[in-house]
């Protein structure tokens, strides 16, 4: 496959099967995330890799506690879609089976340049994300767990800084919703 269309192919995935990720590959989708670019080359980020069956467990347990407030704010900005509302939080439940989840934080002194830090590990999930697709991994950036940030900064990166986003990793059971781009969204002079 060609990047454009590994690109254009990602879709998120929130059903996986029960087909284990190997160790070697999540290890390149990880390396992947270290080789992205970044503010003046800071390297800001600290994933936390969870595969394990006890930590994922622990994982799952975690994102239960996000469900009221992720439901409250679906609801407000959402209102006319129950139908995404719906799937999001039965995703929440149980991580659509995930075999994988990667805790994308930042180093504790580099929040506060500009935003610039943020998107720096948002590149480097981005960059994940495409990974795992190449090797025909699905998977799902969520921004959900920030909702319990404090308590999953606590057990899994104590003295480390805010969390920017999650990925979920796993063999898709589904193809993801269609997407189309929308206009007015490039301008070429
Ligand atoms: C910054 C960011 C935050 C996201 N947060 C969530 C989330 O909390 N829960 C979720 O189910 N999907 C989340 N997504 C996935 C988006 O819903 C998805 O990318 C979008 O609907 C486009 O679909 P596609 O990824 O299949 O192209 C997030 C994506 C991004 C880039």
């Amino acid at each position: 496959m060609n990047l454009l269309n590994i690109i254009k192919g990602r879709r998120s995935i929130r059903k996986y099967s029960d087909k284990k990720i190997s160790e070697e590959d999540l290890r390149e989708i990880v390396e992947a995330g270290i080789w992205a670019p970044s503010g003046q080359n800071r390297q800001p980020w600290y994933y936390v890799v969870i595969h394990s069956e006890s930590e994922m467990k622990r994982v799952r347990n975690y994102f239960q506690g996000i469900l009221p407030s992720l439901e409250e704010e679906l609801k407000k900005s959402l209102p006319r879609h129950e139908e995404i509302i719906r799937e999001t939080l039965d995703f929440t439940k149980d991580l659509g089976n995930a075999d994988a989840v990667i805790l994308a934080f930042l180093q504790k002194d580099y929040e506060d340049i500009v935003g610039a830090m943020y998107d720096s590990v948002a590149a480097g999930i981005q960059n994940m994300l495409l990974m795992a697709y190449s090797k025909e991994i699905g998977s799902c950036w969520q921004t959900s767990p920030r909702f319990i940030e404090d308590e999953l900064r606590r057990y899994y990166a104590p003295g480390k800084g805010k969390l920017v986003g999650c990925v979920t990793l796993g063999y898709a059971l589904e193809e993801g919703r269609a997407t189309v781009r929308k206009d007015g969204r490039v301008k070429f002079l």
